[in-house]
């Protein structure tokens, strides 16, 4: 009996050192991205393209991303994805009604104090973009998708991932956040290697 609660004790202090490790990585916020490189030994290209996809997922199917790219018109806040409070509606473009217009509360940066987020071009993503409810074959496939994408290749979306700062937003969501995984420099990388391995998807 001595020895089963050693080594249960073992056991916990081994998951509370872990805990404590991934608490103490501001970088990833305790929470990381597999590299490329991971991916290697999928030997099957399709199959090596849609695990990558599957890790950039982590991110993708972060609350920091979906709260953004709601199913409807209203946007969600926090861990628990609840529905944005006070109401406020999409409006024209995604800024939001008149009289509750997304600038009017969210500045050009966060402001920590009010816990507001902010960027200079905060709005909605257009509903064609919701991925909240889906899973991340069906946004994979949206994602490919010229007519729901925004018109973009899949070039212009290595791109969007990797380098734009609404997107990076989620990396640096302000006090009380979490960060998305990783960071958006790795997060580009395995969405370029995604599309060099013919940007397959996983399972819907
Ligand atoms: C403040 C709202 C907001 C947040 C947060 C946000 N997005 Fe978006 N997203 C948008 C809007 C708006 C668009 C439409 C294009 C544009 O105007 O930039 C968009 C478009 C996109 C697109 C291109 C179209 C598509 O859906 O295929 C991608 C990819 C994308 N976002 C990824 C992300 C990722 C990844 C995150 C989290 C790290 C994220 N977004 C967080 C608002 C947001
Ligand atoms: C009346 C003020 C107000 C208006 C207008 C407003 N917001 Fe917000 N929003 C807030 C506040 C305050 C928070 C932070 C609350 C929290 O995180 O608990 C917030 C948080 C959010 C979040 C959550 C971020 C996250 O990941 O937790 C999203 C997404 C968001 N707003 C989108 C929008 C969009 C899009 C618009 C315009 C259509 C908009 N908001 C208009 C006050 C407002």
């Amino acid at each position: 009996m001595r020895v089963l609660l050693t080594a249960f004790g073992a056991g916990l202090m081994v998951l509370a050192a872990g805990i404590g490790l991934s608490l103490a990585n501001p970088e990833t916020g305790g929470n990381a991205l597999k590299p490329v490189s991971a991916f290697s030994e999928i030997t099957d290209e399709s199959e090596r393209s849609a695990a990558i996809f599957t890790e950039a997922g982590k991110v993708i199917q972060h609350p920091r991303c979906l709260n953004c790219h709601p199913a409807g018109n209203r946007p969600t806040q926090g861990e628990d994805r609840h529905p944005h409070i006070p109401l406020v509606l999409r409006g024209a473009g995604g800024f939001g009604e008149v009289g509750m217009q997304c600038p009017t509360c969210h500045q050009r940066a966060n402001v920590d104090l009010a816990g507001v987020p902010g960027h200079p071009l905060w709005h909605l993503a257009p509903i064609e973009m919701a991925w909240q409810g889906k899973s991340l074959g069906e946004i994979c496939v949206q994602i490919k998708d010229p007519e729901r994408n925004g018109g973009m290749s899949l070039e212009d979306l290595i791109h969007h991932m990797s380098e734009d700062s609404l997107v990076g937003w989620g990396w640096n969501p302000g006090k009380g956040r979490s960060p998305a995984p990783g960071t958006q420099e790795q997060f580009g990388a395995l969405i370029k290697a995604w599309v060099e391995t013919g940007a397959a998807c996983p399972d819907l």
